[in-house]
């Protein structure tokens, strides 16, 4: 069973307060990178996987979606995306991507952003979305970066010349990763990078593109506390796209 912090009051309400929940996807500095590894979308059914407030999921229907399935753990997150829409075409339901099981060819877009490093059995999601998804099908996700999470943020030290710097610890160690961040002892899952690739591969997914999300110049000018992400890439973003078959 997953942790589901997002029900724990005080995680909710810091959480609800950052940037990219008050701002929505204009608030996430990575949304333009995410933006530009996403299929045209006019006509598509579109599952969102760990939907949170559902911003991303009103987006696309903007785009010209004709459906998005917007599936979360926390009914915080679900009652909160639920009071943000009245799109009959969206539809939010709790869900435990550990234990989701979707119908077959259902999709022509499966989007995750920032959910799978909560999800502990990552080769049995990645094989259920290769079946829910159509032939041709894309699977689009971010998730924290593998560096980011072994060199867990705020355990940086100051080296000689008073610059914060991140210690990676047990890169190649995988699996449970805990951390404070507005609740003590936060739940998460370590894989490195190549698992993580790997596992789409053998889930028989064509690997399109990967990211390691990192701000644009102009975006520090803007917000120059982002200067600190050019040290450790802090996002992964990939698109997989589900072999053709004829
Ligand atoms: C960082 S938030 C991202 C929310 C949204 N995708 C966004 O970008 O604003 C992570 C989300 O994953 C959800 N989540 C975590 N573990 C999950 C699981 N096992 N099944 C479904 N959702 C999960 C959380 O409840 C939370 O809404």
């Amino acid at each position: 069973m997953a942790q589901n912090i997002y029900d724990n009051p005080d995680f909710f309400s810091g959480y609800s307060q950052l940037p990219r929940q008050v701002h929505g996807l204009d608030g996430a500095p990575e949304w333009p990178a995410v933006r530009a590894m996403l299929p045209a979308l006019t006509g598509k059914r579109v599952a969102d996987l760990g939907c949170g407030f559902g911003w991303a999921s009103r987006w696309m229907r903007t785009q010209g979606a004709v459906s998005v399935l917007g599936l979360d753990l926390s009914h915080n997150m679900i009652a909160r995306a639920k009071a943000d829409s009245s799109d009959p075409a969206i539809e939010y339901r709790i869900a435990d991507l550990e234990m989701l099981e979707l119908p077959e060819a259902a999709f022509e877009l499966v989007y995750s952003a920032l959910t799978f490093h909560y999800v502990e059995d990552f080769r049995r999601l990645t094989r259920m979305i290769h079946k829910t998804l159509v032939s041709g099908g894309d699977l689009v996700f971010t998730a924290e970066h593998p560096i980011f999470m072994a060199a867990a943020h705020p355990h940086w030290i100051a080296d000689e010349d008073g610059r914060k710097t991140w210690p990676v610890n047990g890169y190649s160690v995988e699996g449970e990763r805990r951390t404070d961040w507005f609740a003590k002892g936060v739940l998460k899952y370590h894989r490195t990078l190549g698992t993580t690739l790997n596992t789409l591969i053998d889930a028989d997914f064509k690997v399109r593109r990967v990211e390691e999300f990192a701000p644009t110049r102009e975006q520090i000018e803007q917000a120059p506390e982002l200067a600190e992400e050019l040290e450790r890439p802090m996002m992964l973003l990939v698109s997989a796209r589900k072999t053709e078959t004829r």
